[in-house]
């Protein structure tokens, strides 16, 4: 599977300040407040490193000694989409990131039994018109979730998909991928999935240690 240095799609960001942060965030000891902080602060660097293509366009800015040149980011703005729920914990950061963002939802359940994707809430707008698009999930496991959300982003018009994930594993990797104007940027590529369709080593269900288990 080209989830390695042979992926040019694939984006692994190694740096002492991730793996710290998300050593943390897979401890089994880590509770949700914590968790929540980590998943932002992890979510600002991937962003950081993901935003590093985007267009700008030259300008000048008046400081209070002169003139210096400068750059602001070139329109059309870009669109961050958070898959409900686990990835908006990633929101805040990410805008933090790209300033001149907005924002639509994609709302995903996975089938615990079928692993498979259902869709209860899409906020994406019907013509993207060659937006950039960011979209955010933790968590790439199967890829089910990501890839729809990824085609539904790409079917109205998106222009460069950039997936920002905090834990990938190869197969996710691999389908998500499948689309070769689609990007990941992860903080780590995990060994892959165990026969309930879980990351492992991972960090567990990201969902449920974000915002508690949901009520059956
Ligand atoms: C989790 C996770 C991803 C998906 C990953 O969400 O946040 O969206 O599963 O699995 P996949 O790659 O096999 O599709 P879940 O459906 O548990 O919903 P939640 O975020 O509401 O907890
Ligand atoms: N969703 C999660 O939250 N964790 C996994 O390991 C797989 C899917």
């Amino acid at each position: 599977m080209p989830s390695g240095p042979d992926n040019l799609q694939v984006h692994v960001v190694h740096h002492p300040l991730v793996a710290h942060r998300l050593t943390e965030l897979r401890s089994a000891d880590t509770g949700p407040e914590r968790f929540r902080a980590l998943v932002g602060e992890l979510a600002g660097m991937l962003a950081f490193e993901a935003s590093r293509t985007l267009a700008s366009s030259p300008t000048e800015v008046i400081t209070p000694m002169g003139v210096a040149p400068g750059a602001r980011l070139a329109p059309p703005d870009p669109l961050v989409v958070p898959v409900l729920r686990a990835g908006l914990s990633m929101l805040d950061a990410t805008l933090g990131a790209v300033p001149t963002a907005e924002v639509a939802l994609i709302g995903l359940r996975r089938d615990e039994r079928t692993l498979t994707p259902s869709s209860y809430c899409d906020t994406v707008p019907a013509r993207l018109g060659g937006r950039d698009v960011f979209v955010l999930d933790p968590m790439l496991a199967t890829g089910g979730s990501l890839s729809f959300a990824c085609a539904h982003v790409r079917a109205r018009g998106a222009g460069a998909v950039r997936v920002l994930c905090i834990v990938a594993a190869p197969e996710g990797l691999a389908k998500v991928t499948a689309d070769a104007q689609t990007e990941v940027w992860t903080a780590a590529v995990d060994l892959g999935l165990n026969d309930v369709g879980y990351i492992v080593p991972g960090l567990g269900d990201a969902g449920d240690r974000l915002y508690g288990l949901l009520a059956p």
